[in-house]
C-alpha cells in the first residue's frame, strides 16, 4: 500500500513568535511510519511539530498549521492507497494572526479564533476518487470519557473505514491502550503498550482490512 501518515501537533500562530498547540509528541504517528515501512508499505510522513528522529525511508513533508496541513493532505491524498490520520491537528485556529510581535499592555487580552478545517472529515468524504480505487481512511479519537460511543460517533460522522479511541493520556505518552473498530466488527480493546506495539497492531489491521487490488471489503 502506498500509506499517508499525518504526525504531530499542529501551531496556529497568534504573533510572530507565539502560537497555541497541543502536548502531542508525534511518536504513534513515526511508530506508525516505522512499522509500515518494515512491513514494506511506501510511507509518506507528513508532520507538524515533532521532535524526533524521521524514518529516512518515508518520503517527508513538514507543516506548521491546520491550514498548512489540510493542504499537504488534498495534494498527496490522491496518489495514496490509505490515510491514518495521526497528527492531533487544531480545531480553532486564530482570527487574525499580528505580523510582529504583540506587546504586552495591562489590559486582558481576548483572542478570536475561528473552527479549522476538519481535514479528516475532507478525506472521508472525499475517499471515493473517479476512476480511482476507493481509500481506506483510518483516524483516531482521543477521549476524555464515553470512549466507544464517541469514537463511533466520529467515525459514522466522518465516513472512516476504522477508528482507534484512545484517552487523552495518550497524548505524548510513550505507552497508551487503544481500543479498535472497523464498522462491520466489535470493538477490540487493547491494554496498555508501546507505541511501537500499537502501531504494530495498527498496521495489520488495516492489512486486515485491504487486500491490495481486490478494494476494501
Ligand atoms: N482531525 C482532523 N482535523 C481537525 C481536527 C481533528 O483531521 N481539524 C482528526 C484527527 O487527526 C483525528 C480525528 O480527527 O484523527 C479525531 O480528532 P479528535 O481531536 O479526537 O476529535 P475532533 O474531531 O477534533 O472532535 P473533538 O475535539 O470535539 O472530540
Amino acid at each position: 500500500m502506498r500509506i499517508l501518515i499525518t504526525a504531530g501537533g499542529t501551531r496556529e500562530y497568534i504573533d510572530s513568535v507565539r502560537f497555541i498547540s497541543n502536548a502531542s509528541s508525534g511518536k504513534m504517528g513515526v511508530a506508525l511510519a516505522r512499522c509500515a515501512l518494515g512491513r514494506n508499505h511506501h510511507v509518506t510522513l507528513l508532520t507538524a511539530s515533532v521532535s524526533l528522529p524521521l524514518p529516512a525511508a518515508a518520503q517527508r513533508h513538514q507543516v506548521v498549521s491546520a491550514h498548512d496541513m489540510y493542504e499537504a493532505v488534498k495534494a498527496l491524498f490522491p496518489q495514496c492507497d490509505c490515510l491514518i490520520m495521526c497528527a492531533a491537528v487544531s480545531d480553532y485556529t486564530v482570527r487574525k494572526r499580528a505580523q510582529t510581535k504583540l506587546k504586552k499592555t495591562k489590559e486582558a487580552l481576548t483572542l478570536e479564533l475561528e473552527p479549522a478545517v476538519d481535514i479528516l472529515q475532507w478525506a472521508g468524504n472525499n475517499k471515493r476518487m473517479r476512476g480511482k480505487q476507493q481509500k481506506f481512511v483510518c483516524g483516531f479519537a482521543l477521549e476524555d470519557a464515553n470512549l466507544h460511543k464517541n469514537a463511533e460517533k466520529k467515525m459514522a460522522e466522518k465516513h472512516l473505514d476504522m477508528i482507534i479511541a484512545n484517552s487523552s493520556a495518550a497524548i505524548g505518552a510513550d505507552t497508551s491502550a487503544i481500543s479498535v473498530k472497523v464498522p462491520s466488527l466489535a470493538w477490540r480493546d487493547y491494554p496498555a503498550a508501546t507505541k511501537t506495539i500499537n502501531a504494530r497492531r495498527i498496521v495489520r489491521a488495516i492489512e486486515a482490512c485491504v487486500r491490495p487490488g481486490e478494494g476494501i471489503e
